[in-house]
């Protein structure tokens, strides 16, 4: 079978073996990975360079957020390991312009913006001093990851079809919190099933949990599959 190239796992375990045995365990079933900070400290770059190495694709959700000249030059060295085809920065335009600027001409890896971390909401917006509530700074940072000539945006799935709207049909919309109707919620509070998240407008969907925490991961990927292409109507 060849995988769902909108599919991407997120490979959250505690080390490098159980990353390796998991990708093993899906086999063909999935064709991309997120590799997220918690597998940074444990070879994440070279799990990155193994993946490729497959044949597999990569998101390297780094979230990166420093001064200009840091972004630039930690963007340019990590799309430059070849082992990048997504990778994350805070959407804020100093950082966004850094990391456009450090990714260069080659094109392949693309700069997506997390918008507003979905553990934020009104009031801690206040908290650390932002002017405005959290959908109006989600729209403002959207149309600022386009201002910057960025690709794309993580998006919840609530907020997808913002991102769609404003950012038109080549825009990345990343959408993690997807949980389809056979799984349990784990700790999303507003997830969407598949087929909803999609019909909201995302083009990639991240899921974790449903799948690498399932009795059989590689029947899960494949059922999510088959409810993305409409094969499957969730219940
Ligand atoms: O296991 P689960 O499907 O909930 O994993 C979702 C993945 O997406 C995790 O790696 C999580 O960090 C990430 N994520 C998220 N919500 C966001 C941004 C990222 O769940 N708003």
């Amino acid at each position: 079978m060849s995988a769902d190239p909108r599919l991407i796992i997120a490979l959250d375990l505690p080390g490098r073996a159980d990353a390796e045995a998991m990708v093993e365990t899906l086999g063909d079933a999935v064709g991309f990975y997120k590799i997220g900070l918690q597998m940074l400290a444990v070879g994440g770059m070279e799990m990155a360079k193994d993946l490729k190495a497959r044949g597999r694709q990569v998101f390297l959700d780094w979230k990166l957020h420093d001064i200009g000249a840091t972004v630039e030059k930690a963007t340019a060295a990590i799309v430059g390991s070849g082992a990048c085809d997504i990778l994350t920065v805070h959407a804020q335009p100093q950082v966004l312009a850094a990391a456009v600027k450090g990714r260069g001409s080659d094109k392949q890896a693309k700069i997506v913006g997390v918008t507003v971390l979905t553990s934020l909401n009104g009031q801690d917006l206040a908290q650390i001093g932002y002017g405005m509530g959290v959908e109006q700074l989600v729209e403002r940072r959207i149309r600022q990851v386009i201002d910057a000539g960025a690709d794309g945006v993580v998006a919840s799935p609530h907020e997808a079809a913002l991102a769609r709207r404003i950012g038109g049909p080549d825009f990345l919309v990343i959408t993690p919190g997807v949980r389809p109707a056979w799984a349990g919620k784990d700790d999303q509070a507003r997830a969407a099933t598949p087929l909803e998240a999609l019909q909201s407008g995302a083009s990639h969907l991240v899921v974790g949990r449903p799948v690498t925490a399932a009795a059989d991961p590689r029947d899960a990927a494949r059922r999510i599959a088959d409810e993305m292409s409409g094969s499957l109507q969730p219940a």
